[in-house]
């Protein structure tokens, strides 16, 4: 079958002739690839900053955001017939005895490091027709969101911040917009911020609307422009930091009770940490590339943080819970603002069509493989 592969050491992204994948134990499931999206996280494994080839090999197979639908499935397999579908997840635990959170099937908690990444690190990804995975891998889609389940991955980097952010809320003895939410009550409404208006920053936003909270995006672009188009169109407002500094955005938004960073730029983040409101919650999900040392008011900041009880966590990757409640946001999603769920769907490529868009994603939110 045709993949699209890395060769880090050649420098090289192309399309390959890759054995197709086989059913071979009595827990796996194969998927035929339905739709798969290409990230930021793919962009940079293109640039050779990262993503590396299973050991022994030259090469890695790209991809960790698919949509499959079932094509055949081991003798054990209780949850997936044919003609299901299916979104795979991208982390597979370490070997380790001592680590309780691969051993808890939470390797996206994994203590050790160790851990594989489908397309990122020591396993092949799904930029290819088939992929085969233990059924312990595979999360089920409903087929109401065939078009759409593409961007179950990238939604659940902020499901899973929502999640523990519902968790460092706990601490609040009154009800905040993520528990209110997730009881299905009304609530007070409270501020969240957004940094970053590509796909992951646009998602957390919507499910940040979703959840209850008034919902601000931080962006470079200057207005006016696409994405704040589609951040208008779900109830959303855009700010961008071409006109507004940080100063003037926090006299524009009022106290912030939560900023969810999706940019990876450490110099935004630790400017904007500064004007985090009393209680406040800022989750970073962003990798920055090394670049130089930054110089940040670490007293004015630690300062806050103590005296405004504020709480700041990073998180990476997501585990099952994440994955359901992306399936379930996604459904709210479509069903209150399909346009703006259209409009995320940049470019819809062929596979021989996606190393030139994975080398030149200029203006493009979500570009998808589509397969007929
Ligand atoms: C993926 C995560 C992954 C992370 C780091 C992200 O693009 O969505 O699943 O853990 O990259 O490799």
């Amino acid at each position: 079958m045709k993949a699209v592969a890395v060769f880090p050491t050649r420098k090289q992204v192309s399309v390959i002739d890759h054995p197709e994948p086989r059913v071979e134990s009595s827990t796996h499931v194969k998927l035929r690839a339905v739709a798969i999206g290409i990230c930021g996280t793919d962009r940079e494994i293109c640039a050779f900053h990262y993503g590396t080839p299973p050991r022994g090999a030259d090469h890695l197979v790209l991809g960790h955001e698919m949509l499959g639908e079932v094509v055949e499935v081991g003798s054990d397999v209780r949850n997936f017939r044919r003609g299901d579908l299916a979104v795979p997840m991208v982390r597979r635990p370490c070997r380790h005895e001592t680590c309780p959170a691969c051993r808890a099937g939470r390797q996206d908690f994994c203590f050790t490091g160790d851990f594989t990444e489908r397309g990122i690190k020591h396993r092949h990804g799904y930029m290819g027709e088939f992929v085969v995975d233990d059924e312990q891998f595979m999360v089920p889609v409903p087929p109401a969101l065939r078009d759409v389940a593409v961007l179950v991955e990238p939604l659940t980097i902020a499901e899973k911040a929502l999640l523990q952010i519902r968790d460092v809320q706990k601490r609040l003895p009154w009800t905040c917009p993520v528990q209110a939410a997730a009881a299905g009550i009304p609530h007070q409404c409270h501020t969240a911020l957004v940094l970053g208006a590509g796909p992951v920053g646009l998602l957390g936003a919507m499910a940040l609307v979703v959840a209850g909270f008034r919902t601000f995006v931080y962006s470079r672009e200057p207005l006016p422009n696409r994405k704040a188009e589609i951040v208008s169109m779900f109830g959303a407002t855009y700010v961008s930091s071409s006109a507004h500094d940080v100063d003037a955005l926090a006299s524009m938004v009022g106290s912030i009770d939560l900023v969810y960073e999706a940019v990876g730029a450490a110099s935004l983040a630790f400017d904007v940490i500064r004007v985090l409101g009393t209680n406040g919650v800022f989750v970073l999900t962003g990798v920055p590339g090394r670049k130089a040392p930054i110089s940040i008011d670490g007293e004015l900041i630690m300062r806050n943080l103590v005296l405004r009880n504020q709480a700041v966590f990073g998180t990476v990757n997501a585990g099952r819970d994440a994955f359901e409640a992306a399936i379930a946001d996604l459904s709210v999603f479509v069903a209150r603002w399909p346009d703006a769920v259209q409009a995320l769907f940049t470019n819809q490529l062929a596979i021989d069509d996606a190393p030139a868009k994975l080398l030149d994603g200029r203006n493009s939110i979500k570009d998808v493989i589509r397969y007929a």
